[in-house]
């Protein structure tokens, strides 16, 4: 299979049902070999039972590690299965043993949830958190941040793609930085996996978390974690259990040498064989094809909202992806959301709690957030446009 919109599309049955899908940063839809598969793990649990099913489907179970692997250029022992990016990304961070003075370098546009994982341990373990200024085009100064390096930093964190905006943090540069300082890198790729090429190689990170439900367009209540080979036993999981570790004496545990100790035992399988297989579809697709498609579809949009009356784009960055937001003055943005989804096109009203530091720029609480995937089309970026001009 080669990249082609009209099989894409056929692959989505509420493309041709007349849905305009433009939330893909919230939750994009599941093509139809994922949704299949998913029913069908689900129907053989119902038929055999849970277990049974487990055992029978162990090759596709197994297959998720091989696919994930490859989505972000690393090997199958480095990969964990969880069900969200969030949880992903905390086994990671809470299995650093935090010290009073250690020091957390990050940036201003990091997702809610990681930000406040950062101020609990400052709380409770007497961290600090350091936050790299923007730059002018409004990604991660990455000189700043390289300043903000002191003998006491253990961790730079970085969100690849913020939840609300266009901008693609420069991640590789960072990496280069973490590098040459022999700090551990961690990144929250949690909107870039499935939307672009993500190699954890080239960006040099330890540690890279994901969603399934988004780009990668698989089912909800998925995501997974990478680990380097090399970190995966420095690193002590938060959470252990039966599957995490072996309890080898009355009093004492051995825990698993690979990604799977920062899993735990019982889980969404239908989910997991979902998540496999749209890896692989994504894969199949053609990551540098669809990539290509989503900048430019975004480019369009941006251009046709841009000239609107009274219609501002607020996307920054060097680089953009998929994700446009904007605002139209005088309108409010859940108004502007709830209206559109009246005309069946589905967008997101991205609130200033989920980035903070990054809209508090902005000075606006709620932006207008359509993030297009590579099955939409130039004619739905036109009815949304027509749409968002008509409101007033
Ligand atoms: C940048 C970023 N990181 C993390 C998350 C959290 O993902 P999840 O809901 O799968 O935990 C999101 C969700 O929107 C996100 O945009």
């Amino acid at each position: 299979m080669s990249f082609s919109v009209s099989a894409a599309r056929l692959d989505t049955p509420a493309c041709a049902q007349g849905l305009i899908h433009l939330n893909n940063a919230g939750a994009s839809l599941m093509p139809q070999p994922v949704h299949q598969a998913v029913l069908d793990h689900l129907q053989l649990e119902c038929d055999i039972g849970g277990y049974e099913a487990k055992a029978h489907n162990n090759a596709l179970l197994e297959r998720f590690y091989d696919a994930a692997a490859r989505a972000v250029g690393g090997q199958r022992e480095e990969i964990a299965f969880i069900e969200n990016a969030t949880r992903a990304w905390d086994m990671a961070f809470y299995a650093f043993d935090w010290r009073p003075g250690d020091r957390i370098l990050t940036s201003r546009a990091d997702y809610s949830s990681n930000m406040i994982s950062y101020i609990q341990v400052a709380r409770r373990y007497g961290a600090i958190v350091d936050m790299a200024p923007d730059d002018e085009t409004g990604q991660v100064d990455v000189a700043a941040l390289e300043n903000l390096i002191t003998d006491r930093t253990r961790l730079i964190s970085l969100t690849h793609i913020p939840t609300n905006g266009g901008l693609i943090n420069p991640v590789e540069k960072v990496g280069a930085i973490a590098n040459r300082y022999g700090i551990p890198y961690l990144v929250d790729a949690c909107q870039s996996v499935g939307q672009m090429p993500v190699d954890v190689n080239a960006i040099g990170c330890d540690m890279l978390s994901t969603t399934g439900r988004k780009y990668i367009r698989g089912p909800r209540g998925t995501g997974f974690l990478w680990v380097r080979k090399a970190w995966i036993e420095k690193l002590e999981p938060p959470f252990l259990d039966n599957h995490a570790a072996t309890w080898t004496t009355v009093d004492d545990i051995e825990i698993r040498s690979d990604a799977r100790r920062f899993e735990n035992w019982e889980c969404y399988f239908a989910g997991k064989i979902g998540l496999g297989v749209a890896l692989d579809y994504g894969y199949e697709m053609g990551i540098s094809e669809t990539w290509e498609r989503i900048q430019a579809l975004s480019q369009s949009l941006r251009d046709l909202l841009a000239r609107i009356p009274n219609v501002t784009v607020w996307d920054t960055g060097q680089k953009q992806c998929g994700i446009v937001t904007f605002s139209k003055a005088g309108v409010d943005p859940n108004r502007i959301k709830s209206d559109l989804a009246e005309r069946k096109i589905n967008v997101s009203a991205s609130s200033r709690q989920l980035t903070r530091e990054d809209l508090a720029a902005a000075d606006v609480d709620v932006l207008v957030r359509a993030s297009v995937h590579y099955f939409n089309t130039e004619d739905e970026l036109d009815q949304l446009a027509a749409a968002v001009r008509a409101l007033d």
